[in-house]
């Protein structure tokens, strides 16, 4: 068999752990011959490819980013979707002229979307979940999330010591769109006070009364862990908007950090090097039973697969009563209400 790897989307710590899981088990295991897929899917179609050997897969487990390069694919997508100048054509040619027999998809959500229409048009995917959010429907857990909770963490960590000092109240935005997970599982972690996720939304005023009740229990300073994706005013950014009500709603001094790609970027953790290097794994083992058009997955303990077309267009979001927060809010941590 031929199979050639791509990895598409947002980068995230351990991708390279699971181009390398994926490569390795074909070559060694499986006597397979691999291919890397530069910048994502349309690799392929600009036959933007390397011949992957074991040699060159050594060094990388611990590797921040991918060594592929990637994009983010929602135009290309679209422009499959429609064929636009016979684009799904030119792909589905050249994916035959490479003569691949299965083209490993490493991405997000927006990956498994696109692997989903290739499979529909008629290509062998396999799809490998990645991201830091921890929101790709199917699968309990993604890579990349654990790092990013360890980064986001030992930010917070680091505000509590000058926040207190200064009595203030600091603000921190960390990354999650749709999803609160880094929020929640950081916030959590890191000790915040007031944890903002989009799932939940606030209410400013509680979030004050409660700023301000902490100060009168004589805990002058706060930490606000706030989801980038939590809806505020259109021109305003999130951390900056949440500093200043606060400030003009308790009249305690607020500062703001955003900590943004900061939680992407560098060495993933042992644990997600792990998750990784099973993921990779399993989805070879995938591609030699032909259980094409599949996403690796972890249900529970193990690692299991789901159809693409399951996952496609869902998103796993945080819900109202997941025991983080039902235990949070026992312990008098403020959720936005
Ligand atoms: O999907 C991962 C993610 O890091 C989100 O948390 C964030 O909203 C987005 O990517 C940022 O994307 P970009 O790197 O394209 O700005």
């Amino acid at each position: 068999m031929k199979i050639g790897i791509l990895t598409s989307g947002g980068d995230c710590p351990g991708i390279n752990a699971t181009i390398r899981g994926v490569g390795k088990t074909a070559m060694m295991n499986f006597g397979m011959e691999v291919i890397g897929i530069h910048s994502g899917f349309k690799g392929i179609l600009n036959e933007d490819i390397e011949p992957f050997t074991e040699r060159s897969l050594s060094g990388i487990l611990n590797l921040g980013g991918t060594i592929l390069g990637t994009s983010r694919e929602k135009p290309f997508r679209k422009l499959l979707q429609s064929n636009t100048d016979g684009v799904a054509d030119q792909l589905l040619e050249k994916y035959h002229e490479l003569r691949l027999d299965c083209v490993v998809c490493i991405g997000g959500n927006g990956t498994m979307k696109t692997a989903n229409v290739i499979s529909d048009l008629g290509m062998n995917v396999i799809g490998v979940p990645k991201t830091i959010d921890n929101d790709i429907w199917g699968t309990d857990m993604t890579f990349g999330f654990n790092t990013a909770v360890n980064i986001a963490t030992d930010a917070i960590d680091r505000l509590h010591s000058t926040a207190s000092s200064h009595k203030r109240v600091m603000v921190i935005e960390v990354m999650g769109h749709h999803a609160g997970w880094i929020a929640l599982h950081a916030g959590m972690a890191g000790g915040g006070d007031v944890i903002l996720l989009p799932e939940i939304g606030y209410d400013m005023d509680k979030i004050n009364e409660f700023i301000l009740g902490r100060a009168e229990k004589g805990k002058p300073y706060s930490i606000v862990v706030v989801a980038e994706g939590v809806k505020i005013p259109e021109d305003k950014k999130t951390a900056e908007f949440f500093a200043k009500e606060i400030n003009k709603g308790t009249g305690i001094e607020t500062r703001e950090t955003v900590l943004g790609h900061i939680q992407r970027g560098g060495n993933p953790s042992p644990f997600d090097r792990n998750l990784a290097t099973q993921l990779g794994g399993h989805a070879t083992e995938l591609a030699t039973k032909k259980m094409f058009g599949r996403m690796v997955c972890v249900n529970g303990n193990k690692i299991d697969s789901i159809p693409l077309s399951e996952v496609a267009n869902k998103l796993k979001l945080v819900e109202p009563d997941n025991d983080l927060i039902v235990q949070g809010k026992r312990m008098g941590i403020n959720f936005g209400w």
